[in-house]
Formats: C-alpha cells, structure tokens, sequence
C-alpha cells in the first residue's frame, strides 16, 4: 500500500541519484519521488535535449562538438515545476513538448557524446544540486554528477516494456508510432549511451539495480522509498 506520510526532516538536504537506459521509468519515477518527498527534480537528459533542438534550429550539425560546446555553455536553461510536472523554458519558450520529438530522440545520443558539451552540463547540474534535498536522473547522474549521493540507483526495464512505455508517452504528445520503430530507437541509444568514451550509461559502484519490468510506477516509487529509509537511519 502506497505510503502517504512521510517524515521530511530527516531526509532534508539528502541527495537521490538515478540512472538507467531510455524508458526505464527514470523520469516519472523520479518526479513523484521528488514531490513525495518535497525535494527539486532534476531531469538531466532534458538539458541534453534542449541542447538539442536548439542545435538543430541554429543548423549545427551534432558531430560539431566546438559548436555544441559554446552553445551548451550558453544555453540558459531553466525548469519551472507545475503542478509536479517541469517544464523546460529557453528564454522564456515552453519546449518541454519540442525536447521530446523524434528529431531530437535521433540526434540526442550523439550530442551528449562531445566531452565539452558534458562539461558544461555537469558544471550546471552540480550548480543545480549543491544544496541538496534533490532527486537527479539521467545516464551519469550516479557516476560523474552526484558520485556522492546518499541514494543511487539504477532502474532498468526490458526493451519491449520500455518500448510500449515510450509509445504510450510520445502518444501523450500527439506522437504516432509504432511498437517496432520504438524499440529499435532504443536499443540504437542503449547501444550508443552505454559505450561512448565519454561518462558512459554504467551500474557505477554503489548503485543498488531495481528491475522494474513488472513493477507499477506506485510500487517502483515505494521500492525506492523504503531503500532511501535504509540508509537515511
Ligand atoms: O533520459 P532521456 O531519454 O531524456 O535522455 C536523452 C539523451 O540524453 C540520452 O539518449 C543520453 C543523453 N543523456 C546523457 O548523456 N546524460 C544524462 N545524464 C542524461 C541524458
């Protein structure tokens, strides 16, 4: 049964790390874990997306790293939670929809690859988290952004379960697509995440792995609580 009190004063200015593959359930997982608690969400892929579109706007080509660099350093960034959702605004533009097109799912990988563009990044989302009471997701939040957290985690999923997540997300939007297009799209950006030089998607050290194949997002967030209480004593 879903756990309705939560003691706040004791998790206060603790931070939550977690990582994992495309649909893992990061992203929602971590939202209602973050309003749960009371704490920010950070969606760190959301800063690489964003990075993204504007790139593809500007016409800079995502193997242009010296470009990407000096736009990620610029970009500004900003999330403004609504309602427990974040929406994600350039200069005062919503793109929290525009980040989550096809066109951005296809260059996003190799954007994320450039090490000046990962820099810049780490730098504003240690800025971000410094003081805490913060639930952190993305592919190197448990490794490079916050190695030090007081709870890392990494989610996983089957392709086939995180593909029909997806379907169901992008739907949402107003995106048709089907099953087939999905997975392959994933195990493209498993691939290209997990063996990148730079910060790859890795079960760093410490991390405690949570297969939610069969697990509803209710059960995934309790699951993560009672791990946060077990070491928060
Ligand atoms: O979690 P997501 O699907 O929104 O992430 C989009 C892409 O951003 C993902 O394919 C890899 C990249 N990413 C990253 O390199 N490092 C992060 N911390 C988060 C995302």
């Amino acid at each position: 049964m879903t756990e309705m009190k939560i003691n706040l004063s004791k998790f206060k200015g603790k931070t939550i790390a977690i990582d994992g593959p495309a649909g893992s359930g990061k992203s929602t997982t971590a939202r209602l874990l973050a309003a749960r608690l009371g704490y920010r969400f950070l969606d760190t892929g959301a800063m690489y997306r964003a990075l993204t579109l504007f790139a593809l706007r500007y016409d800079i080509a995502p193997s242009d790293g010296g470009k990407l660099k000096v736009l990620a350093e610029k970009l500004p960034i900003e999330f403004k939670t609504q309602e427990d959702f974040n929406r994600v605004l350039i200069n005062g533009e919503d793109v929290t929809d525009p980040i989550r097109s096809p066109e951005v799912n296809l260059h996003v990988s190799e954007v994320s690859a450039h090490l000046g563009v990962r820099q810049a990044m780490v730098a504003k989302q240690k800025e971000l988290g410094k003081n805490g009471s913060i639930v952190a997701e993305g592919r190197d939040t448990t490794s490079v952004v916050f190695p030090d957290a007081d709870l890392k985690v990494y989610l996983d999923a089957s392709v086939e379960e995180r593909a029909q997540r997806r379907l169901l997300d992008l739907a949402r939007i107003g995106v048709s697509t089907n099953l087939e297009e999905q997975k392959a799209d994933i195990e493209r950006r498993d691939k290209f995440d997990s063996s990148r030089e730079h910060s790859p998607l890795t079960r760093t050290r410490g991390v405690i792995v949570v297969d939610t194949t069969n697990m509803t997002i209710e059960g995934q967030i309790d699951h993560i609580i009672a791990l946060f209480r077990e070491v928060v004593k």
